[in-house]
This record gives structure tokens, C-alpha cells and sequence, in this order.
């Protein structure tokens, strides 16, 4: 992750290992946010909350169903969360509730990071976690795909709505 000085808004997305859900989150919001012409405005990463597949790349079942809907998840290294994530994202999105209630007992108490689920801003889905597709059959990750769209167009409308009062 390098950032670029004109960077304004930094999301991270938080799932359990980092290859199926967040990096799905991660390359679908890279694409929304380049699709709104707003690449160097905002910087988008993903993490796990636990080390199980540190270094790897996405799960082949994610990489195969982003890519038949056109996402390209290819690149991305899955990584661990780490404490001064609390210091540079301003936003921190979990995959689901178990990972959300991770985050707020691991933020640091003078971190302004919004920590929230990622469904909150997908409109009706609110309060909403995006079901873990790791075990489960391969329409799973067709449904994170549905979900994460839903969100990443929730949150990229609230973050456009704030970038102008970011701006100076
Ligand atoms: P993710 O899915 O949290 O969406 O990346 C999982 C990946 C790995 C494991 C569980 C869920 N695991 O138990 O190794």
C-alpha cells in the first residue's frame, strides 16, 4: 500500500483470513472508485483479523467469480490487521458482525476510524453481515459479490457527499 499525497479518504475492509470476502470488497470499491474518476482520492485496502492466510493470494473461488462479473482481484497479498490501521484508515468496514466486534475491542481509544459493518450502506441490508462463502458451496461468492456492490455504492455515494468539506 503505497499512498499518494492526494489521497483524501482511506477505507479498509476487514473480513477473518482475508481471501474471500475483503479482498472481493477491495477490488470491487478499487473498480467503483475508478468507474467515479476518484483513484487518487481515495485509497482502498484489505486486511484479515487473524494471520491464517498472511502472504497468500485471494482464494481461486473469489478470483473466479469476481472475474465472470468483470473484477480482477489478481495482486492483492492477504495481511493482518494491524494496530496502526487505526491511525491511517478512516474507515474500517467488517464483513460481518463477529469481525466488527473484533475491531471495536482492538481500536486504540484515540482513533477517529468510523468502524462499522460494510453492509450499513447498503441500502436495506443494514445491521447485515456478508455470509462467510469459505465453506460453503460456490454461489456464495456469487452472493458476496451481489452484497459488496450494494455496499460499495452506498459508501462511495456517502464519501462523495463529504469530499468536498474534506477538500482544502
Ligand atoms: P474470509 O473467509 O474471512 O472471507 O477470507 C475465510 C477464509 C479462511 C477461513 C475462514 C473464512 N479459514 O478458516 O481459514
Amino acid at each position: 500500500m503505497v499512498p499518494e499525497a492526494s489521497v483524501l479518504v482511506a477505507v479498509l475492509f476487514v473480513c477473518l483470513g482475508n481471501i474471500c470476502r475483503s479482498p472481493t470488497a477491495e477490488g470491487i470499491f478499487r473498480a467503483q472508485v475508478q468507474a467515479a474518476g476518484l483513484s487518487n482520492r481515495i485509497l482502498v485496502d484489505s486486511a484479515g483479523s487473524h494471520a491464517y492466510h498472511e502472504g497468500e493470494s485471494p482464494d481461486i473461488r473469489a478470483c473466479a467469480a469476481a472475474l465472470e462479473r468483470g473484477f480482477d482481484l489478481s495482486g492483492q497479498v492477504g495481511r493482518q490487521i494491524k494496530t496502526s490501521d487505526f491511525e491511517y484508515f478512516d474507515y474500517i468496514l467488517a464483513m460481518d458482525r463477529e469481525n466488527l466486534h473484533f475491531l471495536q475491542k482492538m481500536q486504540p481509544a484515540d482513533s477517529h476510524s468510523r468502524v462499522a459493518l460494510f453492509l450499513d450502506y447498503a441500502e436495506g441490508r443494514e445491521g447485515q453481515s456478508v455470509p462467510d462463502p469459505y465453506f460453503g458451496h460456490s454461489d456464495g461468492f456469487a452472493l458476496v459479490i451481489e452484497l459488496v456492490e450494494s455496499a460499495g455504492k452506498g459508501l462511495l455515494k456517502q464519501i462523495g457527499r463529504n469530499l468536498p468539506k474534506i477538500k482544502t
